[in-house]
């Protein structure tokens, strides 16, 4: 007999029906009488309830139904008397896929740490919490390329394998087929890639956006979606090592323009979660986090702040004289911490924030330098819970300011030549910015750490599974 989706299953008005239902055994629980399952598919965060007559099933065939293990249930759809659901299904014949012995299965309990689920992290979708984030995750997903589709631009696919570092920041993983056992330098101990792979010394991107600008210099508007990599040893609730970025790149659009975007897109993508995640959200909203859906609601009302990093100093400087303690400095040219960023957001304004113009030493060698030589074009949304939830910047177009600049920083040019060469034919101003999918999720779900937002966290020492 065809399967029934769950979620199908509890929209259909039971009228005594037969349909057939399979999925993992949330709970079996009843009396001498009567067994009740739950079971879900996946499908949706609800279970659907079988009942047993023991009249018809003994004990002894349903002895192997125990929680985690997978069934197939046919029966008749009925209205439920009990309540808590609206329909359930009264068995009829059950096929056993795969049992779970309860001394060895790990999700028994409800309650489990979420350090601890981390550590079954292959069983981990089958609970509640966890369903729920990764079928907001995929839902994510689909609203980002929706956005982009709709507003017409193009998927860019932009390569893993690269020799160039975006970000400058020297975080890179390295990729190479040597002996790692056999490795020869040089005189001057140097490594000769040139009989590595790529005859190159080659690393795992840490951004889609070099490449984003030279389709942007051809198809206009594009945008990448897709793993990036930082070898930095950032051990956060907020960091990972491999984690997904969206980054769209627009040509001939300035600055204001490119705030709009950031803060448009964003906006679209909760206002999606709101539309397609009710139950999930519903979920998460009851468990996790009380606030979350009035959050998520709250923000698509509100409009961003525009502040630049000068006047965000101001504004901390003064906290700082009415008696407000940080940890690290804030004068003028430093970067600012989580917990600056946080004030700004969560205490003083109690909204998003744009923060732009920060001082050109603290923000990569592309950014678009303001006339008064000091600061750049970079627009950072910063969220309450996350922090930085976007980094986003005006490009540099003149070949002479950007040759000036990497000169400046001592950036190795060899391998950069092509990206100089959108400078050189045809430029036009330019801007776009990275997203980091998971530090949404984080803002979506009301989930605390990041490691708990995608599927398989990579962290420093951590690459389990
Ligand atoms: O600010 P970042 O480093 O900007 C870039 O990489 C630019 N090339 C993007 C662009 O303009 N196209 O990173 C962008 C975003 C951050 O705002 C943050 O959300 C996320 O990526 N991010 C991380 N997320 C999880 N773990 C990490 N280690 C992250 N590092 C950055
Ligand atoms: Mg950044």
């Amino acid at each position: 007999m065809k399967r029934t989706e769950i979620i199908k299953a509890l929209q259909l008005a039971g009228e005594g029906q037969l349909i057939n239902v399979r999925g993992w055994v949330r709970s079996r629980r009843g009396n001498k009488n009567v067994s009740f399952i739950a079971l879900n598919d996946g499908s949706t965060i609800k279970n659907i309830q079988i009942v047993v007559d023991l009249a018809q099933f003994p004990e002894e065939h349903l002895k192997p139904v125990t929680t985690g293990s997978c069934i197939s249930a046919t029966g008749h759809l009925v209205a439920s008397q009990g309540s808590g659901q609206a329909v359930e299904i009264q068995l009829t014949e059950l096929e056993v896929y795969g049992t779970a012995d309860p001394e060895q299965y790990p999700l028994q309990k409800k309650g489990l740490s979420m350090e601890y689920l981390r550590t079954i992290a292959h069983l981990r979708p089958r609970t509640n919490t966890f369903g729920a984030v990764f079928r907001i995750r995929h839902n994510m997903a689909m609203a980002i390329h929706q956005y982009f589709h709709e507003h017409g631009f193009f998927y860019f696919h932009t390569p893993i394998i690269t020799a160039s570092d975006c970000e400058g920041a020297g975080q890179m993983f390295q990729v190479t087929t040597k002996n790692l056992y056999n490795l020869k330098k040089d005189e001057e101990g140097k490594i000769d890639y040139s009989d590595d792979f790529f005859g190159k010394q080659t690393s795992l991107t840490v951004s889609g956006q070099l490449e984003g600008e030279l389709a942007a210099m051809a198809l206009g508007k594009i945008y990448t979606f897709g793993p990036t990599f930082r070898a930095e040893n950032s051990n956060t609730p907020r960091h990972l090592a491999e984690f997904w970025m969206i980054e769209p790149e627009v040509a001939f659009i300035q600055k204001d323009e490119l705030m709009d975007l950031e803060e448009d897109f964003i906006k679209y993508c909760v206002r999606w979660a709101l539309e397609h995640c009710k139950d999930d959200l519903e979920f998460l909203n009851q468990f996790v986090d009380k606030g979350l859906i009035a959050r998520l609601e709250s923000v698509i009302k509100t409009d961003f702040v525009r502040l630049t990093y000068t006047e965000g100093i101001n504004i901390l400087q003064e906290a700082i004289k009415n008696g407000k303690k940080f940890e690290f400095p804030c004068t003028w040219g430093d970067d600012l911490a989580s917990e600056h960023e946080r004030y700004l957001v969560e205490e003083h304004f109690g909204k998003p924030v744009i923060m732009s113009d920060y001082p050109k030493d603290i923000k990569a060698f592309y950014m678009k330098i303001n006339e008064d030589d000091k600061t750049v074009q970079g627009t950072d949304v910063l969220f309450p819970q996350i922090g930085e939830i976007i980094g986003g910047s005006v490009r540099e177009e003149s070949l002479d300011k950007l040759n000036a600049e990497i000169e400046r920083r001592d950036i190795p040019m060899k391998d950069m030549w092509w990206y100089l060469d959108t400078r050189r034919f045809g430029a036009a101003p330019h801007a776009g910015f990275g997203l980091g999918f998971e530090r949404l999720m984080l803002f979506v779900t009301g989930m605390q750490n990041i490691r708990d937002v995608i599927p398989f966290p990579r962290t420093p020492k951590t690459a389990e599974f």
